[in-house]
């Protein structure tokens, strides 16, 4: 047989078995037969050229390259081929319409309490204040004497308090804090000097009658600055800052004298209301006062700065505690502080 008939017959072989190669597995199986390095029947030709007297190399090897250059494209042709035949089987066999635009990914939100938690946070941290965390399960030492509430103590009344039921030398001592101005003590106590700004976040819990704007869980940022000299001047003056950047220049603040056992003198912040704007008449959002109060706030109590190590005749302080609920809710306009724990999210998505 001649060398050209033996490769016709080498290219037929080859082009029938490719065209009854129907899937991948089948192309697979046909590269390795003819061009497989160990025994590709292809492969074995060209090697053998380097074996052929000189005067036969040219001409078999044109030939058996030109036989290469056509399997190798007869090869990639039908890889397409057999590729667009799957695509078309797969719209029409499984109904897919691989042309529809996706479906969108609905994407998750932050919750308006987080969101206002975290800008409250940006503007004090632009005036200097650093983030601290204390725990939401509180000592009463903490959450209660350390900040002048002894156990007989009236003012223990205006924060009902979730206790936890386990005993300890026959009493229980451990809470749901019922505010986060139990850090107050937590930051004097670790801070061995002054200055200290810090702002702490968290929840806090009451056993509290609910109402459009009390909840038994609320959450508070509490805001301590000690150093030498810190005047009540300087409270104003940081709780104004926030208050503009949090709700915009043309909401009217207002700041009431009050009462807190570990300030001394106590004030309380509040802001007019959103829905009566300030008339008071028949609002039941903010009982017919005209006003919203969003935090408790004063210069710290002298005693808590000494039992801390501090010498209160030299150093002084000032502390807040904003209700975050309250900020969102005059913030939107919203009228039941309830939504936000609803978890009704056609209420949430709109946020
Ligand atoms: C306190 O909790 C004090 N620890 C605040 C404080 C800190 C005073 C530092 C002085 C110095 P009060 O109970 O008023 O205070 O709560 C503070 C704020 O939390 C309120 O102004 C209000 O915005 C919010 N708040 C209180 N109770 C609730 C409630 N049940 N639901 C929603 N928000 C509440």
């Amino acid at each position: 047989m001649s060398t050209e008939s033996s490769l016709e017959g080498l290219r037929e072989q080859a082009l029938a078995a490719l065209a009854s190669a129907s899937d991948e597995a089948g192309l697979e199986h046909w590269r390795i037969s003819f061009f497989g390095r160990q025994d590709g029947r292809v492969t074995a030709l060209l090697r053998s050229i380097g074996n052929l007297p000189n005067d036969e190399k040219a001409k078999f090897g044109a030939a058996v390259n030109g036989l290469k250059a056509e399997l190798e494209s007869a090869f990639e042709a039908r890889k397409d081929a057999l590729k667009r035949t799957a695509l078309a089987s797969l719209t029409t066999e499984a109904a897919l319409d691989v042309t529809l635009p996706g479906r969108p990914q609905v994407l998750g939100r932050l919750h308006p309490v987080t969101q206002t938690m975290r800008d409250c946070l940006k503007a004090f941290g632009d005036m200097g204040f650093r983030i601290a965390e204390g725990p939401e399960v509180e000592w009463d030492r903490y959450n209660f004497d350390g900040v002048r509430i002894p156990e007989d103590h009236p003012a223990r009344d205006m924060w009902d308090t979730i206790w936890v039921n386990t005993l300890i030398d026959g009493k229980r001592k451990m809470l749901l804090r019922t505010h986060t101005s139990p850090n107050q003590v937590r930051v004097l106590e670790r801070t061995p000097e002054p200055p200290i700004r810090v702002v702490v976040p968290g929840k806090c819990y009451r056993q509290e009658a609910t109402d459009a704007t009390h909840e038994w869980m609320l959450t508070q940022i509490e805001g301590l600055a000690v150093d030498e000299g810190v005047r009540m001047t300087d409270l104003k003056g940081v709780l104004y800052q926030w208050a503009r950047l949090i709700f915009g220049s043309d909401r009217k603040i207002i700041f009431h004298h009050s009462y807190f056992p570990f300030v001394e003198p106590g004030v309380e912040m509040a802001m007019d209301c959103f829905i009566c704007r300030g008339d008071g008449r028949d609002c039941g959002t903010c009982h017919g006062t005209g006003w919203i109060e969003i935090l408790g706030a004063g210069m710290v109590h002298p005693e808590i700065i000494d039992n801390a190590g501090y010498d209160s005749s030299k150093v002084t302080g000032f502390a807040f505690g904003i209700g975050v609920e309250r900020v969102a809710l005059l913030r939107w306009g919203i009228e039941d502080i309830r939504n936000f724990y609803g978890n009704d999210v056609r209420f949430l998505a709109q946020f």
